[in-house]
């Protein structure tokens, strides 16, 4: 393992209108998905992952992004991310305007199958016309790999599946890959390993990390990750989300721990923590669920108390 110095500056992607809310089983209202985009937006983010365009049956909450993307307030430099299995997804996304558009596959082959329907070598021939589509249309290009440090119905993942996706992803002409820990297994010792297989064939600066915290694991896999040279992460404001095809999964690191994390590290990111905590009390109110960010509870708690005390 090489040791680097920590970066001085990082971008997070919000992923949690899309990441976050597609597994909640209530519709969320459309006022709502456009707002939690536009608060985003609005706390610096520079990209935010809007919506999916897959399709509706397999994720209902998720059938109104074009919606969403007709709502929102395009924020002047921020890339609004959607997710596009096929080229029919990639024609609403095209539609809704969208900058930047995420193919999705696995370096599991049962976990393609149960979450995209088809094969990993199926999925890469589907991707391609999606890829060169994007291209054609000036658009940016993601590459999403599931279960990078270990699947749900397959257990454990080996690190040359993980290089292998990477590799047939860059062939398509990806500007960014995500190294995805699906359902927040991996470990960080773990983390290392796969990001520096990954970082000898794809640049490391173009790779990014996403972490669930399905076991607690995410922030300690964010540091090794950005000891091993990342500097893009996806995180959910509050907590938000899980894949519906990877249960028992829990949702993202929670963005607000991640600004912390990196706040205490002199990292920057260009990000308003006080306004992402607001963001993820919101959200967390909308949907009925406990804020799950544990850096955004205490700092709403000391935020009000401060308030309180201006005013009293
Ligand atoms: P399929 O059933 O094999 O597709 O699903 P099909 O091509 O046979 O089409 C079946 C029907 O779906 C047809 O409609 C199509 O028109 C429609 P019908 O004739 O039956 O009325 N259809 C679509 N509709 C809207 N938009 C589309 C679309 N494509 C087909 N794009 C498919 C294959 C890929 C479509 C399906 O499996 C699917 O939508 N899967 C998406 C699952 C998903 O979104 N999972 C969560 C996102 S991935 C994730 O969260 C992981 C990530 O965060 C990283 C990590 O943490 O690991 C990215
Ligand atoms: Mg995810």
């Amino acid at each position: 393992m090489s040791a680097t110095q920590l970066p001085r500056q990082v971008k997070v992607i919000e992923v949690g209108p899309r990441d976050g809310l597609q597994n909640e089983k209530q519709l969320v209202p459309l006022a709502t998905k456009i707002e939690l985009v536009d608060r985003l937006s609005a706390a610096g983010f520079a990209n935010v992952e809007a919506a999916s365009f897959v399709s509706p049956k397999w994720v209902p909450q998720m059938a109104d992004g074009a919606e969403v993307m007709a709502g929102i307030a395009r924020r002047p430099g921020t890339i609004y991310s959607v997710l596009t299995p096929n080229m029919k997804g990639f024609e609403g996304a095209l539609a809704a305007r969208a900058d930047e558009v995420v193919i999705f596959g696995a370096a599991s082959e049962a976990f393609s199958q149960r979450n995209i329907n088809c094969s990993i070598a199926e999925s890469v021939a589907r991707f391609a016309p999606v890829a060169r589509a994007a291209k054609d249309a000036g658009l940016r290009l993601r590459g999403a790999i599931s279960c990078c440090l270990g699947c749900p119905y397959q257990g454990e993942v080996p690190v040359a599946a993980v290089v292998d996706v990477v590799q047939r992803l860059q062939a398509l002409g990806c500007d960014e890959i995500d190294i995805a820990d699906t359902i927040g297994v991996g470990t960080a010792g773990q983390t290392r390993t796969v990001i520096e297989a990954a970082a000898k064939v794809f640049p490391i600066e173009r790779l990014s990390g996403h972490f669930h915290d399905t076991y607690g694991q995410a922030l300690a896999n964010i540091y090794a990750a950005l000891l091993s040279g990342i500097t893009i992460f996806h995180s959910s404001v509050a907590g938000l989300g899980g894949c519906p095809y990877a249960k028992g999964a829990t949702g993202n690191v929670a963005t607000e721990d991640v600004l912390y994390l990196l706040q205490g590290l002199g990292i920057e990111t260009g990000i308003d923590l006080e306004q992402v905590v607001e963001t993820g009390d919101f959200i967390s109110q909308a949907i009925g669920r406990a804020n799950a960010s544990r850096a955004g509870r205490a700092l709403l708690t000391k935020m009000r108390d401060r308030a309180a005390a201006a005013s009293a």
